[in-house]
């Protein structure tokens, strides 16, 4: 399959092409990606020379250097292009209204003209909003996002599916809860606990930090979202998530990467909350289990055990990303705390 990713320089799209070209040796993949500050291209230093893989730069949102950038024969896109911290889009929402909708409009637009064959529109769980202890978000269910961030993909999904409906465009959409693995920003949560900690820093925790969230490994996202592209039906939503039993908060998270790093409690700074943060995200995943086959193989602990050494092997990664841009941001988010 000759595939156009977007957005690949960036957490969970680096993974995706690794999975990809390791994956399916038929395969070639074009990465487009504008390379904001969360775009890295380090996360594919290895594969550079690969001739199945090439990268354009280029922002999702200017439909000429979109059209400029997609290949005739492309069979496929996949677009994980997006401003993806919640807590940037509660200081500026402006560019997630860029990227996250006008940009997502911009790929089916061309995804219609050129009559490509499949679209996939990688999505969130927070598109659902927070749900009850005990309930679980199904593919049906209302979108009720609380966050600009959160807000932007849930009208990038609508658009997606406005697009099937109007235009026949093959697109469909995975929802996915929150990854973690190698070649995270380290802005989220993981990789800022455990690098500050590194560092010898606190580790600030919003309110009680009792909110819940469901973690998969980006390696079993990537194998659903490969799944979907492949197996999937148009005009479905596919969601993918752990299903942790018991679930883990965010402070027992914390704790486990202080117990693996040897650091004490003291390294914890609880601070305000983070303006209407989500308690809860789960997701119901029977969908994506009976229909493409898919489960999560990672436990969450061996998956934050693996993580938390990745970050400890790999200082040459993101210490040159906590430095200027990152610095500014930071104090703008924590200092008023
Ligand atoms: N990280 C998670 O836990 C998670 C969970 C579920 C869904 N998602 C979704 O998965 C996708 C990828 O998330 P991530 O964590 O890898 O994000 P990320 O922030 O690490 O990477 C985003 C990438 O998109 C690129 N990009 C941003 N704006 C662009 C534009 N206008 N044009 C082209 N490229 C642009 C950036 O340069 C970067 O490489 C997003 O759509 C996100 O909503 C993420």
């Amino acid at each position: 399959m000759k595939i156009f990713v977007t957005g690949g320089a960036g957490f969970i799209g680096s993974n995706f092409i690794h999975f990809i070209l390791r994956e399916h040796a038929e395969d070639t993949v074009v990465n487009f990606d504008k390379l904001t500050y969360a775009g890295n291209l380090a996360n594919l230093k290895d594969i550079e020379s690969d001739s199945r893989y090439r990268f354009i730069q280029g922002d999702i949102a200017d439909i000429e250097v979109v059209r400029k950038a997609i290949p005739d024969d492309c069979e496929a896109i996949v677009n994980f292009a997006a401003d993806t911290h919640v807590d940037r889009s509660i200081l500026d929402p402006e560019a997630f209204l860029r990227t996250d909708i006008f940009g997502t409009r911009v790929l089916l637009e061309v995804t219609r003209e050129k009559k490509i064959p499949r679209y996939v529109q990688i999505s969130t769980d927070e598109v659902y909003g927070d749900v009850e202890v005990g309930q679980f978000s199904k593919e049906t269910d209302c979108l009720h996002p609380s966050s600009p961030y959160a807000a932007s993909k849930a009208a990038g999904d609508l658009m997606v599916m406005a697009y099937v409906r109007t235009y026949n465009v093959p697109a469909l959409i995975t929802r996915c809860t929150n990854n973690l693995g190698p070649n995270q920003y380290p802005e989220k949560f993981i990789p800022l606990a455990v690098t500050n900690l590194i560092e010898g820093m606190p580790v600030p925790v919003y309110g009680d930090g009792l909110q819940v969230r469901d973690w998969l490994h980006v390696e079993d996202h990537c194998r659903g979202i490969d799944l979907a592209l492949r197996k999937g039906r148009v005009g479905e939503i596919y969601n993918f998530g752990a299903n942790q039993s018991p679930e883990w908060p965010n402070v027992k998270i914390l704790d486990a990467i202080l117990q693996q790093l040897g650091k004490g409690q003291d390294m914890k700074t609880f601070v305000k909350d983070r303006e209407g943060h989500d308690r809860r995200y789960a997701v119901d995943t029977t969908k994506s289990t009976t229909e493409l086959g898919w489960k999560p193989t990672w436990s969450l602990s061996e998956a934050l055990r693996q993580t938390v050494q990745w970050y400890v092997d790999h200082p040459e990664w993101w210490k040159p990303l906590k430095s200027g841009e990152f610095l500014a941001y930071y104090k703008q988010q924590y200092a008023h705390r």
